[in-house]
């Protein structure tokens, strides 16, 4: 079986990680670099990730998470952040970061940042929140493979409550919002979710050849 299938399959979504293992600052650390690495629209990269390793955090985030247990027994959680809104500055400073990274010059570059501003212009702020919305999901995937890659495990969560959490984390709530949460660690051996086929559809019914 090839190694992406393998990975693939490793993975679930974990229920409950055993509390007294930690992932190293050395996965951790490819981690971070492969959510740095996420693709995004225009590459504005309009997110933030919030990494908790405090015990005490992830224990007041269980309630804020519907209960679900698997947040405060995780050895790190990340919260996935999406930017509310958009404006020149930020596409600004991602020009001037293009002309950096590439050594170009940033005359270049103006006219395409001019019709960057122009596309977010006529988005209102609901709309710009959506979209970056959909990156956190690109984001979150790429971290479910990254961390199978490396044999961590990791659950998708879109079931907490997003003001309590900005609450808890102070997160300043005209920049980013939570959208998506993450633990990471270690499964329990007890975790009987683990043990469980996986349930997917045929391929006749997902794909189409023309
Ligand atoms: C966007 C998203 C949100 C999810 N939210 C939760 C959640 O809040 N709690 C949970 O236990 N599982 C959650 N799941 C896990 C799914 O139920 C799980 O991925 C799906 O049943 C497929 O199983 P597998 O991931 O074990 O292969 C979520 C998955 C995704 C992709």
């Amino acid at each position: 079986m090839h190694k992406i299938i393998e990975d693939l399959n490793w993975r679930y979504a974990a229920k409950k990680f055993d509390s007294t293992k930690s992932v190293s600052e050395k996965d951790l650390d490819i981690i971070k670099e492969s959510l740095r690495l996420v693709p995004s629209s225009y590459g504005l990269q309009p997110l933030k990730f919030i990494i908790i390793q405090s015990k005490n955090i992830l224990r007041q985030l269980v309630p804020a998470s519907y209960g679900q247990a698997q947040v405060g027994e995780a050895s790190h959680l990340i919260v996935l952040c999406a930017a509310k809104k958009m404006g020149d500055s930020q596409i600004d400073e991602h020009i001037q970061n293009t002309a950096d990274t590439q050594n170009s010059s940033i005359d270049k570059l103006l006219g395409y940042g001019n019709y960057m501003k122009t596309i977010i212009a006529a988005m209102s702020n609901e709309e710009v929140f959506t979209w970056n919305t959909k990156q956190a999901y690109i984001a979150l995937g790429q971290l479910m493979h990254t961390c199978a890659n490396l044999r961590i495990d990791s659950t998708p969560m879109e079931g907490f409550d997003p003001k309590a959490y900005s609450e808890i984390l102070s997160i300043d709530d005209n920049q980013f919002s939570p959208v998506l949460v993450c633990p990471i660690g270690y499964r329990d051996k007890d975790d009987t979710t683990q043990f469980l086929k996986k349930v997917r559809k045929p391929n006749a019914t997902i794909f189409e050849h023309k």
